[in-house]
C-alpha cells in the first residue's frame, strides 16, 4: 500500500515554501508596522471554546470541527477564539489596554477539498483588542489592503455591517418573514438555517436562493443610530485613505460573534473560494468567553488562496533570489570557492556552490535555476593568475576580480565582491 498524505492536507514542498516563507516575512514586516506582537497558541483547545465563541449553530461547529469527543478537546478552526483565550488567560487586557496581536498558522476544518479548500489551512491573523473607534476598522482593512496591494494581487475589499444585540433581532424579526414567505422555494439547507440562523440565509451560495433574497431586506437599513453612526465612519475613514471598498449587504459571515463591521476581501481568480480573507468587528465575544466588557475586531487570511494567487501570475519567490553563485573548477578552486561562500554567507549575502565537482556547463545551469544575480567563475587558468571572473548574469557583463594571494587578502576579494553585489 502507498502511504500518501490525507484528502484535504498538503505538504509543501521546496520550490513552493519559498513562496510562502516570502508572504509570511512580508506579513510580519507589514503587521509591525501597524504596531502587531507577534502570538502563537497550541493547535488544540477545549471545545466548549469553540462553541461558545463561534456559535453552536454555525457550520463550523456542527459539522466541521476535528474533535477528540472523548476528550473534549478540538483542533483549532480558527485563531480568534484561541487568541482570545490566552489573551485573558495572561491577563493581556491588564498589561495594556489596546492590544493588537497576530498570528501565523495552521486551521483544520472537515470540509470538503477541492481549490483553494483544504482541510489542514493557514491563516494569517490579526486582532486589534480594546477599541471601539471605528478608525479602528479603518485601519485594519487598510492594513489588509496594503498588505494584498504589496503582493501585488488584485482583491476587492467588501463590507457590511450586521449591527448589534440592540438592532439585529427586530432585523432578524424582519428578515424571518421575508424568507418564510418564499419557504418552499429555499434549498434544504436553507429552510433548515431559517429556523436557527436566518441571517445565514442571505449568503447561501445556491442560485436559486440567491435569486429568492435578491429584494431581501438590507440590514444596511436597519441599524440602531449608534450602528449606523459607527458604520458611517468606516466609510468616510476608508474614503480618507483612499482604500476601495463596496457594500454588501449579503455578506453575513459564516461565524457567529460579529457584530457591527464585517468585511472580505474577494478575488475573481479562484472559482467557488473567493474569499482570501475576511472578518469584522466582535464586541461582546470577550464578555461571553468570560471576561471583562471588551471590543475587538480582527481579520484572517488564508494562506492557501493567497499562495494559488501568486502561483498564478507566475510568482515563484518574494524572497530574494540567490545573489551569488560561486563556480569553482578543479579542486584548488573549489576548495577556495568553499571558505569564500562561508564568509559571503557571514557577510548576509544568499551564496551557492556547488560541492560534487561538476563541470562548468552544470554549474551554470545550477546558477540560473536558483536565479543568480551573479556568478563568480573560479577557473584553474584564472586562479593561477590571481584572478576570477564576475559575471553579472541579468546584463551578462563581466569583469575581474582579484583573489587572495594570502588568507589575510582575503577581506579585500570580499569587499570587492560586497560592493558589486549590493550595488
Ligand atoms: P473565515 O472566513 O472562516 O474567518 O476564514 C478566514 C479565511 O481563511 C478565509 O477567507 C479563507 O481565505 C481562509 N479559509 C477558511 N477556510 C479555509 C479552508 N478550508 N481552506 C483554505 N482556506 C480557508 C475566520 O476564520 C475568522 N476567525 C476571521 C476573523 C479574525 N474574524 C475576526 N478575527
Amino acid at each position: 500500500m502507498k502511504l500518501k498524505a490525507l484528502n484535504g492536507f498538503k505538504d509543501i514542498l521546496p520550490g513552493e515554501v519559498e513562496l510562502w516563507q516570502g508572504v509570511e516575512t512580508m506579513a510580519r514586516q507589514i503587521f509591525t508596522r501597524f504596531g502587531f506582537s507577534e502570538i502563537r497558541m497550541p493547535i488544540l483547545e477545549k471545545t466548549e471554546l469553540f462553541a461558545r465563541s463561534i456559535g453552536e449553530a454555525t457550520d463550523i461547529v456542527e459539522k466541521e470541527m476535528y474533535t477528540f469527543s472523548d476528550k473534549q478537546i478540538t483542533m483549532r478552526p480558527e485563531a480568534t477564539a484561541s487568541l482570545l483565550r490566552a489573551y485573558l488567560e495572561h491577563g493581556l487586557h491588564v498589561q495594556k489596554p489596546v492590544q493588537r496581536l497576530f498570528t501565523i498558522g495552521p486551521m483544520f476544518r472537515h470540509e470538503r477539498p477541492q481549490k483553494g479548500r483544504l482541510r489542514q489551512f493557514h491563516q494569517m491573523d490579526a486582532e486589534v483588542l480594546g477599541a471601539e473607534s471605528p478608525l479602528v476598522d479603518v485601519e485594519l482593512m487598510s492594513m489588509g489592503s496594503m498588505f494584498l496591494d504589496q503582493l501585488g494581487l488584485s482583491v476587492t475589499l467588501e463590507l457590511n455591517s450586521l449591527g448589534c444585540p440592540a438592532c439585529r433581532p427586530a432585523f432578524r424579526e424582519k428578515l424571518l418573514a421575508f424568507i418564510d414567505a418564499r419557504h418552499e422555494a429555499l434549498c434544504d439547507d436553507c429552510q433548515r438555517r431559517s429556523a436557527t440562523n436566518p441571517l445565514r440565509v442571505l449568503d447561501c451560495k445556491n442560485r436559486n436562493c440567491r435569486h429568492q433574497v435578491e429584494e431581501a431586506p438590507s440590514i444596511q437599513e436597519h441599524l440602531c443610530q449608534e450602528c449606523a453612526d459607527h458604520f458611517q465612519a468606516v466609510q468616510q475613514g476608508l474614503q480618507q485613505l483612499n482604500v476601495d471598498y463596496s457594500l454588501n449587504k449579503f455578506m453575513v459571515r459564516g461565524l457567529d460573534y460579529y457584530t457591527r463591521t464585517t468585511f472580505e476581501f474577494i478575488t475573481s481568480d479562484l472559482g467557488a473560494q473567493a474569499a482570501v480573507g475576511a472578518g469584522g468587528r466582535y464586541d461582546g465575544l470577550i464578555e461571553r468567553l468570560g471576561g471583562p466588557a471588551i471590543p475587538g475586531i480582527g481579520f484572517a487570511l488564508g494562506l492557501e488562496r493567497l499562495i494559488l494567487l501568486l502561483q498564478q501570475k507566475n510568482e515563484t519567490t518574494l524572497t530574494s533570489h540567490c545573489d551569488l553563485f560561486i563556480a569553482g573548477l578543479g579542486q584548488a578552486a573549489s576548495s577556495l570557492a568553499f571558505s569564500l561562500v562561508h564568509t559571503l554567507r557571514r557577510n548576509h549575502l544568499h551564496v551557492l556552490m556547488d560541492l560534487e565537482d561538476r563541470g562548468l556547463k552544470n554549474q551554470m545551469k545550477q546558477a540560473n535555476r536558483a536565479g543568480a544575480g551573479h556568478v563568480l567563475i573560479i577557473g584553474e587558468e584564472e586562479l593561477e593568475k590571481g584572478q576570477a571572473i564576475l559575471r553579472n548574469m541579468v546584463s551578462q557583463e563581466q569583469q575581474m576580480i582579484t583573489l587572495p594571494g594570502q588568507i589575510q587578502d582575503r577581506q579585500t576579494t570580499i569587499d570587492a565582491l560586497l560592493t558589486i553585489i549590493n550595488g
